[in-house]
């Protein structure tokens, strides 16, 4: 069937009740890719409807960054959201999501201000403000995250704890290419020297899974001994977290679950990557 798309809030209404039974959305910012196809299908078997959202927020770009340049590509997106089987297709414009500029917004807490949020100030308040407003919009039973933003997911199901939002969040792992590189849209401002570069994220996070059994440092300490070897990655941090909890384990004994965060700049792009790592 022919995904059906829409622009505005009715065309949304009017899509939305025609949906049948528990109904998933995979929230984007377009430019999709083989990542997006996997929480689209993960969508799927999670729920009897699937509703993807493109729409590039503003909100969660700080000037300066790659708000106008970020790659928009609605007809290419259209064809992988039919491809995968998706119901619906919202994609509003600015002025549909923010009929009025948002002066009201969602405080991130202290999760906010660490990694991502220490190096882009603002961004989680964005981001969890335009998700906080498409749930409100397309009234889903589950909603599909990427672990690849993996702070984001954390947050998002911190706020939708604290704020009663009452939506099963799912995260959905990260989809990589076979040399190890994640997918992300971002992807495609690297030249073919800086994607080989960019390798090195992936490698050093294997590098740290190998040092598991010896704990946290350890485990920082080979990601960012890899990272120091690379000529051209500009790293941002490399972190280890407990999860959930998503506390910094530097300095610390702990064992159990775990992940390991890098974001660096190759070039002029900058890219984030993460593992699952069992610490102990
Ligand atoms: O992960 C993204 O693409 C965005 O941050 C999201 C969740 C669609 C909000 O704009």
């Amino acid at each position: 069937m022919e995904v059906v798309v829409a622009r505005t809030r009715d065309e949304l209404v009017r899509a939305r009740a025609a949906m049948p039974g528990r109904v998933a959305v995979v929230m984007t910012m377009g430019a999709l890719h083989e990542g997006h196809a996997a929480l689209i299908r993960a969508a799927r078997q999670a729920a009897d409807s699937v509703l993807v959202t493109v729409f590039v927020n503003p909100l969660q770009f700080a000037p300066g960054e790659d708000l106008d340049r970020y790659p928009r590509t609605f007809d290419e997106d259209l064809q992988i959201c039919e491809r995968e089987g998706a119901d619906v297709v919202f994609a509003p414009t600015e002025d549909v999501v923010y009929p009025q500029p948002a002066l009201v917004r969602i405080s991130a807490g202290p999760l906010g201000d660490v990694l991502e949020g220490a190096v882009r100030p603002g961004h989680f308040e964005g981001v969890l403000t335009v998700v906080c407003k498409l749930l409100q919009l397309t009234i889903p039973d589950v909603a599909v995250f990427g672990e690849k933003d993996a702070q984001q997911l954390a947050l998002i199901k911190l706020m939708v704890r604290d704020l009663d939002l009452g939506v099963a969040i799912l995260g959905v792992p990260t989809v990589r290419e076979p040399d190890g590189l994640a997918l992300s849209s971002r992807n495609r401002y690297l030249s073919a020297d800086e994607r080989l570069t960019a390798l090195a994220l992936s490698a050093a996070l294997r590098a740290g899974v190998e040092s598991a059994p010896d704990g946290p440092d350890a485990v920082l300490a080979a990601a960012r001994g890899f990272l120091a070897l690379v000529d051209g990655v500009d790293v941002d941090y490399v972190a280890c977290v407990s999860e959930p909890e998503f506390a910094d384990l530097a300095g610390s004994s702990y064992s159990g679950p775990a992940r390991l965060l890098v974001a660096a700049r190759v070039g002029a792009t900058r890219l984030i990557d993460n593992v699952r790592v069992a610490i102990g």
